[in-house]
């Protein structure tokens, strides 16, 4: 009788593998609301990141899709102890190659003072 004993297993991992992780995985996807941009400088850096970051550090169904979904929607980015200033800019500015864009070309300086501006408080 070895179906009966398969299907046992079947329904014990249906049981206590998979219906504790649903739950552990929605929460670890589960969008935070982005921080309401208050000064002019946060104001025109959440209009700078709409333009040139929501493609991948928002998040939709579609983009999942397509693999141009970050990990990240960088809400509560300055959260963590070790993100500077100046590691944001160099990543803003140099990239990851093939995974983000280098915006050297595309973004002024003070663009990304008004962007790094409006990640604190995204
Ligand atoms: C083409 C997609 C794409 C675009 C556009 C993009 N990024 Fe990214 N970004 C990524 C990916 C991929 C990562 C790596 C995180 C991961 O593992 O998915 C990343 C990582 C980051 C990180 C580090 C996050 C962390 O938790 O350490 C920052 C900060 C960041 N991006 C800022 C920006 C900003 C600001 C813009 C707009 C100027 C931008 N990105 C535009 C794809 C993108």
């Amino acid at each position: 009788m070895r179906f009966p004993y398969q299907v046992i297993c079947l329904v014990l991992l249906a049981v206590f593998g998979w219906l504790p992780a649903a739950p552990r995985a929605q929460g670890a996807g589960t969008p935070s609301t982005p921080g309401v941009p208050k000064t002019d400088q946060q104001k025109s850096g959440e209009a700078i990141f709409q333009q040139n970051c929501t493609l991948c550090h928002v998040f939709s169904g579609d983009k999942k899709r397509f693999n141009v979904q970050s990990s990240t929607e960088l809400i509560g980015l300055y959260k963590r102890p070790t993100v500077t200033d100046e590691a944001v800019r160099t990543l803003i500015l140099v990239g990851m190659p093939g995974r983000m864009p280098s915006f050297r070309y595309t973004l002024a300086a003070r663009e990304i003072d008004d962007l790094i501006a409006y990640l604190k408080i995204r």
